[in-house]
């Protein structure tokens, strides 16, 4: 577990750094790591003294702000913070946005994301790191307690169903459902329930 299957970390922090700045056109980094309990040189907590602080910081104001009821001050420290936040867009109480890379996050026009849904855009997992961008594209409707994994893209007008677990993208007009989710025809409202009378 020591030897690291790191490769050449300074080149693979090199080429993070250049997909966090969207040079690259790639939605995933991926890269091999030692078992993430040990150092993998990518965890904020793997850097000097100051950047630890600065990220812990960044993380604690993120996270209350997103707590509270403010919509405008969300999207406005969303954008700050280099993420894409398009108009008419309502982010709930209790959204977690994952604070290591919110420059990943894509939000376009007439997106609702509902109560305590979460946002991840960076994993470690067991020997490999990975980051992705979410992209949440116009009109998509995220219900509450969902979780969108990293490197997800929700179609236009796609609905996440609550408590739903998505690591798939979500096509266009569909709804996930579900842990795992799975895909399923969006159902018109307008169409109605039969049992809507009784
Ligand atoms: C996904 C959702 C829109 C589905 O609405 P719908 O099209 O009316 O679908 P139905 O209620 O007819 O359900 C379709 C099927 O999915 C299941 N289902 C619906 N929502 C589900 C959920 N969140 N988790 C698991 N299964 C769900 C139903 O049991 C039904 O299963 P069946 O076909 O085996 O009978 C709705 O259930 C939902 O999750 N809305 C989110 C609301 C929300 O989070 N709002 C934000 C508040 S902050």
């Amino acid at each position: 577990m020591t030897d690291a299957p790191h490769g050449d970390i300074r080149e693979a922090q090199r080429r993070l750094a250049e997909f966090l700045a969207d040079t690259t056109g790639q939605r995933l980094f991926r890269h091999p790591t030692v078992h993430p309990c040990n150092p993998t040189g990518f965890c904020y907590c793997d850097r000097s003294l100051a950047a630890k602080v600065w990220t812990y910081l960044k993380g604690v104001v993120l996270t209350v702000v997103l707590a509270l009821p403010f919509n405008r001050l969300k999207i406005w420290l969303l954008r700050r913070m280099g993420a894409i936040i398009g108009q008419n867009v309502f982010i709930s109480v209790g959204v977690q946005v994952d604070p290591l890379y919110p420059q990943l996050l894509t939000i376009e026009d007439d997106v609702f994301v509902g109560m305590n849904a979460r946002i991840f855009l960076h994993e470690f997992r067991i020997d490999e790191f990975i980051a992705g961008r979410v992209v949440l594209r116009r009109g998509a409707f995220i219900g509450w307690s969902s979780a969108i994994g990293c490197g997800v893209e929700v179609g236009e007008g796609a609905v996440v169903a609550a408590a739903a677990v998505v690591a798939r993208d979500v096509p266009a007009g569909m709804a996930a459902i579900g842990n795992p989710a799975r895909i399923v025809k969006r159902r018109d409202a307008s169409a109605g329930r039969e049992s809507d009378d009784g």
